[in-house]
C-alpha cells in the first residue's frame, strides 16, 4: 500500500479511457475506411457490451488503483444510447482523496446540438471535437458519408454555449488530404477560446493503409503556422500529456501538436484503455486485451464472478507488467503486429 502503483517502465495509471460504442456515423478513411466497414461489418451485439453499471464499478475500481482521469470514446460516443446516465454514474465518483475527476468526452460532433446541454447537466466537464477541415467539401469526402461541416461548428458551439469548456478540436492531418486545411483552421479557431490540435496521421489499427509519406511531421506542420503567426512554446500542463502546446505571441489563445509518429510520448504514457466488451488494452497498439467482463459477469461454475477487491487484485499485477511503447519503437520491430482498429477501442 505504499506509494502510487507503477508500471514496468515506472509509469503510474491515471487515465482511463472508456469506449462505448464500436459503431459510428462517419467513415473517416484514417479510420473505419468504407471498403472495409461496410455493410457486411459485424458490429458487436448488444448483449456483449459492457452495462453503465459495469463500467461505473470498473471505473470506480480502476479509481482506487490510481485514475484520476476519464475519457468516453467510441466509436462515436454519443451513438450510445442514454449516454447522459452513463455520464451522472461517472460524474460521482470521488479520488480516494475525495477529489471529483477529470471527466470528459471525445466526439465527431455531429449529434451536439442535440446533446450538449443534456451532457454538461448530467457532470461532464469538458469535451474534445474531432473536425479535419474547414472547406465543406473537404470534410464532406474525409467523413465520406456526406456529412456537412455546418452542422459540426454548430455542435461546437452548442458545446460551447452549454458551459463544456475549454473545448478541444482534434484535427487529424494527412498529406495531399488536408494539408491546405491547417491555415483555414488556425485562422477560424484563434480568439474563440479553443484549443486546436494537429495530430499526426498514425498507423492505427491494419485497415487505413497507413504509410510514412502520408504524415506531415509536426515541426513541418509548426514552421507552416510560424510563417503567419508568431508562436512560443509552452510547458505542459499535466505529466504524461499527448500535445505539446504553443501559444500565439499576440494572445489568441494556444494550439497543440501531437507528434506519435515523429516524438512519440511514450516515456511518460498513463493511459489504459477499456473496449466496449470489457477488455483491457495496455496500450493503444496492443494486440490483446485481457478480459474483464468474465471477470464481473464470471462464466460458469469454474469461474464465478469476482468482488471489486478480487478485481483490483487481478488487474494490479497487469499494469505492474506494463512495458508497452510502441511508438517508441515503431517500424521494423513492429511491422509484424496485429493491431487492434480506432473504432473499437477509441484512440
Ligand atoms: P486531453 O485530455 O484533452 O489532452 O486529451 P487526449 O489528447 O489525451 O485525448 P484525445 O482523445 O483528444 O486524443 C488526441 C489524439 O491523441 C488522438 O489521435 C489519439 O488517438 C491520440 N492519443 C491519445 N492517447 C494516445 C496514446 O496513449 N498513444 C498514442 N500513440 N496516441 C494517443
Ligand atoms: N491517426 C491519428 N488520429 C486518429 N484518430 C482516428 N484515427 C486516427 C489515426 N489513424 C483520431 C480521431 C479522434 C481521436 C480520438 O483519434 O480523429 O480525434
Ligand atoms: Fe471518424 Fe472518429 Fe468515426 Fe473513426 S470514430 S470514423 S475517426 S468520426
Ligand atoms: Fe502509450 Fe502505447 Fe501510445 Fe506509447 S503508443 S503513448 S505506450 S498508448
Amino acid at each position: 500500500p505504499a506509494g502510487p502503483l507503477l508500471d514496468a517502465l515506472g509509469r503510474p495509471l491515471r487515465d482511463l479511457r472508456i469506449s462505448v460504442t464500436d459503431r459510428c456515423n462517419f467513415r473517416c478513411s484514417y479510420c473505419m475506411p468504407k471498403e472495409v466497414f461496410d455493410h457486411y461489418h459485424a458490429f458487436l451485439p448488444h448483449s456483449e457490451l459492457l452495462s453503465f453499471e459495469e463500467i461505473t464499478r470498473l471505473a470506480r475500481i480502476f479509481v482506487g488503483l490510481g485514475v484520476q482521469k476519464l475519457r468516453l470514446t467510441g466509436g462515436e460516443p454519443l451513438l450510445r444510447k442514454h449516454l447522459e446516465v452513463l455520464v451522472e454514474m461517472l460524474a460521482a465518483l470521488r479520488t480516494p482523496e475525495g477529489q471529483p475527476l477529470d471527466l470528459t468526452l471525445t466526439t465527431n460532433g455531429s449529434l451536439l446540438v442535440k446533446k450538449a446541454a443534456a451532457l454538461k447537466a448530467a457532470g461532464l466537464q469538458r469535451i474534445t471535437v474531432s473536425l479535419d477541415a474547414l472547406d465543406d467539401k473537404v470534410f464532406r469526402r474525409m467523413n465520406d458519408v456526406d456529412f456537412p461541416v455546418a452542422e459540426v461548428l454548430d455542435g461546437i458551439a452548442a458545446a460551447q454555449a452549454a458551459g463544456l469548456g475549454p473545448i478541444k478540436v482534434n484535427m487529424v492531418v494527412k498529406r495531399g488530404v488536408n494539408v491546405d486545411q491547417i491555415l483555414p483552421m488556425a485562422r477560424h479557431f484563434r480568439g474563440t477560446g479553443v484549443v486546436l490540435r494537429f495530430i499526426e496521421y498514425m498507423d492505427v489499427g491494419v485497415s487505413n493503409g497507413w504509410r510514412m509519406d502520408d504524415v506531415l511531421p509536426s515541426r513541418e506542420l509548426l514552421a507552416l503556422l510560424q510563417r503567419e503567426f508568431e508562436m512560443r512554446p509552452l510547458s505542459a500542463s499535466a505529466p504524461g500529456e499527448t500535445a505539446e502546446r504553443w501559444a500565439y505571441a499576440d494572445g489568441a489563445g494556444e494550439i497543440g501538436l501531437i507528434s506519435s509518429v515523429t516524438q512519440a510520448f511514450c516515456g511518460d504514457c498513463n493511459r489504459a484503455r477499456l473496449s466496449t466488451e470489457g477488455q483491457l488494452y495496455s496500450c493503444l497498439f496492443a494486440s490483446r486485451g485481457h478480459d474483464l467482463r468474465t471477470l464481473l459477469r464470471g462464466a460458469g461454475e469454474q469461474l464465478p464472478p469476482r468482488s471489486d477487491a478480487e478485481i483490483a487484485a487481478a488487474l494490479a499485477p497487469l499494469w505492474a507488467a506494463r512495458a508497452d511503447r510502441y511508438s517508441q519503437l515503431r517500424g521494423s520491430a513492429t511491422a509484424a503486429v496485429q493491431k487492434i482498429e480506432m473504432h473499437y477501442i477509441g484512440g
